[in-house]
This record gives C-alpha cells, sequence and structure tokens, in this order.
C-alpha cells in the first residue's frame, strides 16, 4: 500500500477534500493508496479533528518547541518517515521547509498554493491579484523544491476575477477549485506512478 501522508496547519479543507475524494474514488482499490496520516505544526489546526473521525492517524510537531528551522524539520520527518510515505502533501501548511526537508522527500512532495505560479508567490495572493489589476486568477498544485512557492506545475485552474472582489470573496472562489483540483492532481500523480510500477 502506498501511504500518503498531509500535512496542514489550520481548517484543513483541502485535506478534507482529498479525504473524501481517496474514500469516494476508492484510491486503495484503484491505486493502492491511502491517507495514512495528517500531521499539523497546530495542535488547534481545525483538520486534525476530521482526520480522527474518518480513521486516520493524526501527530502534532509544535514548531514553537523547537529553537531552529532544522530542528523542527528533523521532527517532523521522522514523524512523517514513520509511514514511509510514497507521496507527502502539502495542505496550507504554513511554514517554510528546509532544504534537508526537501531533499529527503525530493519528486515526492506536492504543495498547493493559490495564485497561478509563477505569478505571485508567498502570501496574500488574493489582495495582490486585485491589486495588480489581473482580470484572471487561481490555483497552482506543484512539485515543492528548496526555492519557496517554484517547482515544476502538476495543474492548474483558472477562476475570474470580477470587478467587486475583495480578497476574501476571490479566495472563496479559488479554495473552491483547490478542493477539485488537489485531489484530482493527486488521483493524476498516484496513477502515473502506478502505471510506470506495473
Ligand atoms: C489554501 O488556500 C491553500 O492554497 C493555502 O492555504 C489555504 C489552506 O486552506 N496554501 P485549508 O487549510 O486547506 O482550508
Amino acid at each position: 500500500m502506498k501511504n500518503i501522508v498531509i500535512l496542514i496547519s489550520g481548517g484543513g479543507s483541502n485535506m478534507a477534500a482529498i479525504v473524501r475524494a481517496a474514500e469516494r474514488d476508492r484510491w486503495a482499490d484503484r491505486f493502492g493508496a491511502r491517507i495514512a496520516a495528517v500531521v499539523s505544526n497546530k495542535a488547534e489546526a481545525g483538520g486534525l479533528a476530521l482526520a480522527k473521525s474518518h480513521g486516520i492517524d493524526t501527530a502534532v510537531v509544535p514548531h514553537k518547541d523547537f529553537a531552529t528551522r532544522e530542528a523542527f524539520d528533523e521532527a517532523l520527518a521522522k514523524v512523517v518517515d514513520g509511514y514511509s510515505p510514497a507521496l507527502v502533501v502539502l495542505a496550507g501548511f504554513m511554514r517554510i521547509l528546509t532544504p534537508g526537508f526537501v531533499g529527503r522527500y525530493a519528486g515526492r512532495l506536492v504543495n498547493i498554493h493559490p495564485s497561478l505560479l509563477p505569478a505571485f508567490p508567498g502570501l496574500n495572493t488574493h489582495q495582490r491579484a486585485i491589486e495588480a489589476g489581473c482580470k484572471v486568477a487561481g490555483v497552482t498544485v506543484h512539485q515543492v523544491t528548496t526555492e519557496l512557492d517554484h517547482g515544476p506545475i502538476l495543474a492548474q485552474a483558472v477562476v475570474p476575477v470580477l470587478p467587486d472582489d475583495t480578497a476574501a470573496t476571490l479566495a472563496g472562489r479559488v479554495l473552491a477549485q483547490e478542493h477539485l483540483l488537489y485531489p484530482r492532481a493527486i488521483a493524476g500523480w498516484l496513477s502515473d506512478t502506478s502505471s510506470h510500477n506495473r
């Protein structure tokens, strides 16, 4: 069985969409894959309860307990490695990872970013898209490399920016697409890797 480990920091709505897609689309039967664990750097992350309610292991590695990024990433990797993951999924995981962590999971570490990369890496993407006068915005699923919000693009979805949009209304429109795109991109990755192994 291919284990997927999802890292979150907050509400975990993308994680929830992935968990639901894995159940609905029978990833275990189709790809021999399962969501093995959801790990958060914050104990109060709302997504942890949902993961538990689906029978998924959860763990918290509080970044505040560690003096350096390297020490936190070491501790995080120890938990993640306990599941021998085929894929590590960043879903609203709000920590910058060290090159050591990224290198350890090279080729099996993916992220979702709420902009049409390479436009608007970093934070406040929706406000920045509105201020730039963009007519479209969107979301990108990409492989994680050491450069923040870069790395090979796996999938994108586009939404319009409407004249009255605020960062909040645009974020809502983009998030609805995130919930469709991320599970689809992961299923695509699982399908590709299953056929390579045949
Ligand atoms: C999403 O917009 C994601 O693209 C960004 O952070 C947000 C997380 O939302 N990286 P959630 O925790 O999945 O609800």
